[in-house]
This record gives C-alpha cells, sequence and structure tokens, in this order.
C-alpha cells in the first residue's frame, strides 16, 4: 500500500511538499497506525531547527535530503498483528505527518505500549509512548484539541517549574521567560505563579506585549528593546526564544548576578546564531524534557509522575481554553499552508494550529 507523507527539505525549511511512498505488509508483531490529528506550533518547527544535532529527522525517516517534521496527536489502530494491541483502538502519541505510520508495539499493558521499531531504539524513549484514550487520565474526548497543541508543552512546562524549585531558583529574583506569548512559556508562567513569592517576567515582542499583558499572569512585561528596564539581579533566565541577541542582551544586562540561564527552547530559530561569542554570567544549561521525564519517573514511578502531570494539566487546559483560538485544517494543502504560518511566526499568540487528515 501508500501513504502520504509531508516533507521538509532539511537543508531549507521553506521548501516542503506532500508525496507518496510505498508502505510494506505488515509482519507479525507490527500494527498500521492511521494518523488522524495532531497540533502544529512554533515547538514543531524547532524539532526541524534540531533535526539534525538532535536527530528528531530520525523518529520518522524520509527520502535523502527530505525530513518528516514530527507532531504529537492521535491515531487509530487500522491493522494489527500483535496480540493486546486492538484494531480500532485510539492512541495518543508522537506521529509523522503522512497519513499511516507502521509501529513495533513492545512492553504492551492496559495503557498503551512503545514502539520498539529497530531505527528508533537509540532515541529518547519518551517519544515511544503511545498511550490507549481509554485509560488515559489526561483523555477527554472533547478537549482533544488542547491536549494536541498543549499537552507535550505543559508537561515541559511542568518539569521546567519541578527543576527550578528543586534546585531553589524560584526565589533567586525574578524568574525571566523569553518568548513570553508561547505555549511552553504561558504554561511554565502558570506553573510558577502557584508558588510562593515568585516574581514572574515576561520577556516578549512587540506584537506579543499586548496579548501578554492582558492575560495578567506574568508581574511584568517587558519587550525585547527594552531589556535595560528589567531592573537589578539577581535574576534566573528561561530562554524560550532562543534568540542569541535577546540571550547576550539578558546575560550582559545582569552579569555575575544571573543566577541561572536555562535554555528551553528556539521560537526564533532564523536567530539562533546571532551574537555568538563567551557570555558574561553562567553559561546557559540545555533543558530536555526527556531527560527530566527519565529522573522523575525513576524517583517517582512512571504512575506517580504521570498522576502529578495529570493533577496540574486540568485546572491549566480550563485556563487556556478560555483564550486560545483554534484554527482547524483539514487534509496536507491545510498543512502546508499552516506549516508556512507557524515556520514564518504568523499565528498571533491567542491562536493555534490543528489538522486533520482525514484519510
Ligand atoms: N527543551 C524542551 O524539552 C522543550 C520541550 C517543549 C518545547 N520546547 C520549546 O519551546 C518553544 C516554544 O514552543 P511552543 O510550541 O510553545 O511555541 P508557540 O506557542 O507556537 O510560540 C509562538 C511564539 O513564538 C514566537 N515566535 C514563533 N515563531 C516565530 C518566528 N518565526 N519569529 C519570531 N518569533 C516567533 C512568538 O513569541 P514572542 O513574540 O513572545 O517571542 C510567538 O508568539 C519551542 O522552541 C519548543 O521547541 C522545548
Amino acid at each position: 500500500m501508500k501513504r502520504t507523507d509531508f516533507l521538509v527539505r532539511k537543508d531549507d525549511f521553506r521548501e516542503y511538499r506532500t508525496a507518496e511512498a510505498d508502505v510494506s505488509d505488515l509482519e507479525d508483531g507490527q500494527a498500521l497506525l492511521r494518523v488522524d490529528r495532531f497540533g502544529l506550533t512554533a515547538n514543531n518547527i524547532t524539532y526541524a531547527t534540531f533535526g539534525e544535532a538532535m536527530s528528531y529527522w530520525d523518529f520518522f525517516p524520509a527520502s535523502a535530503g527530505w525530513g518528516r517534521v514530527p507532531m504529537w496527536g492521535f491515531a487509530d489502530v487500522e491493522e494489527s498483528r500483535v496480540d493486546g494491541v486492538e484494531s480500532g483502538a485510539r492512541l495518543y502519541g508522537y506521529l509523522p505527518p503522512s497519513s499511516h505510520l507502521v509501529v513495533t508495539p513492545n512492553g504492551i499493558d492496559p495503557d498503551g505500549f512503545v514502539d520498539a521499531s529497530p531505527h528508533r531504539s537509540a532515541l529518547p524513549s519518551a517519544y515511544h509512548r503511545y498511550l490507549i484514550t481509554e485509560n488515559d487520565s489526561f483523555y477527554r474526548a472533547d478537549t482533544e484539541d488542547l491536549q494536541m497543541l498543549l499537552r507535550p508543552l505543559f508537561y515541559t512546562s511542568f518539569l521546567i517549574d519541578d527543576e527550578l524549585a528543586d534546585n531553589g531558583l524560584t526565589t533567586r529574583g525574578p524568574v525571566v521567560i523569553s518568548s513570553a506569548s508561547s505555549k511552553t512559556s504561558l504554561a511554565a508562567a502558570f506553573m510558577l505563579a502557584q508558588r510562593d513569592g515568585v516574581e514572574l517576567v515576561g520577556l516578549t515582542s512587540a506584537r506579543s506585549a499586548d496579548f501578554v499583558e492582558k492575560l495578567e499572569l506574568y508581574d511584568r512585561c517587558v519587550s525585547y528593546s527594552d531589556i535595560a528596564s528589567l531592573g537589578g539581579g539577581p535574576a534566573v533566565f528561561v530562554d524560550v526564544a532562543g534568540d542569541g541577541e535577546v540571550r547576550r542582551a539578558v546575560h550582559e544586562h545582569y552579569g555575575d548576578d544571573l543566577a541561572w540561564s536555562m535554555a528551553v527552547g528556539a521560537t526564533h530559530w532564523e536567530e539562533l546564531g546571532a551574537a555568538a561569542g563567551d557570555l558574561p554570567g553562567p553559561v546557559p544549561t540545555l533543558f530536555f524534557a526527556p531527560t527530566r521525564v527519565e529522573k522523575r519517573a525513576a524517583e517517582w514511578g512512571r504512575r506517580g509522575l504521570n498522576d502529578r502531570v495529570v493533577d496540574a494539566w486540568h485546572p491549566f487546559c480550563e485556563w487556556a481554553a478560555g483564550w486560545l483560538e483554534l484554527d482547524r485544517g483539514e487534509g496536507f494543502e491545510a498543512l502546508e499552508r499552516a506549516y508556512l504560518e507557524v515556520l514564518e511566526g504568523h499565528v498571533p499568540p491567542d491562536r493555534a494550529k490543528v489538522l486533520s487528515l482525514g484519510v
């Protein structure tokens, strides 16, 4: 059979196409998933940005020079040659922007399974799990859109808040969060704001400032051009923009009074290399959610971690539903249009893209 793929050129993200590829017949131990729906935000563009450096292209291989940008969403089991994985089951997990995905389920339990396909074995395990919606405590049929869009980002933000608190960094002066209008930043701020004594500063672009201010989540909103107004240190920097010039300006502003610099994201993906060279203050430390997942899953158990995140998720999901507008699209042409809008940063911060492949 054939599957349809949305492909991006690895060396030029502005070049993309939709193409067909062969899918080999299922072998014993494999299942065929039909990709149904997924969300598309700057996070997915970051998977492309770090496609080579962090192996994101390796999850869903494509023909030479082209990549399939990973998405988070829902798929249905179309055919199964595995005991315990039933045809018709609905799953949440890491998916290609393709009509179909063949998986090799392993570690099957009532909650779901992991894909043990050999090409994925060296990649971080947090991306391998497919959860059966029926037994998933995050799942509510009426919030599927918000789950696809926000669940992976919220999970990260829960862990950012957890790591900062664990290291005594939530009250070492203000926590300054760049790309303050992004869903990841808002979720981190939502979590941090629930702690005593935390001062939150949202650092954002002039075009997003009104939106950030109106949410009243941060104590203060500062635009990238006004970093000099941040005030004295100490402070903690949570860098979701990944913009070289913004990072340099924050480090130069606080100098050695910057207590921690956490490199989380790269929403400003074309400015990553700007203003390179040695920075004053602490060396930025990469925050990689899957590493923190492994640490907390080992300490709290996978279920213990999940229960804590679920408890925090439902209030966040309700809050986000109050302001987030969804742009729904169907089919690969809609996916192409949505991808380009997200790539170019043309999606206003109070909106987000949800795609159904409708095959
Ligand atoms: N380290 C980890 O484990 C981890 C896990 C999850 C997510 N993340 C990262 O967190 C970041 C945020 O992802 P998200 O999905 O939450 O983002 P999002 O909600 O789609 O963010 C949109 C915001 O990003 C900025 N932006 C987006 N595209 C831009 C462009 N082309 N040029 C300039 N600004 C642009 C704007 O913010 P401003 O105007 O406020 O700058 C915009 O409001 C991503 O880089 C993602 O990879 C990291």
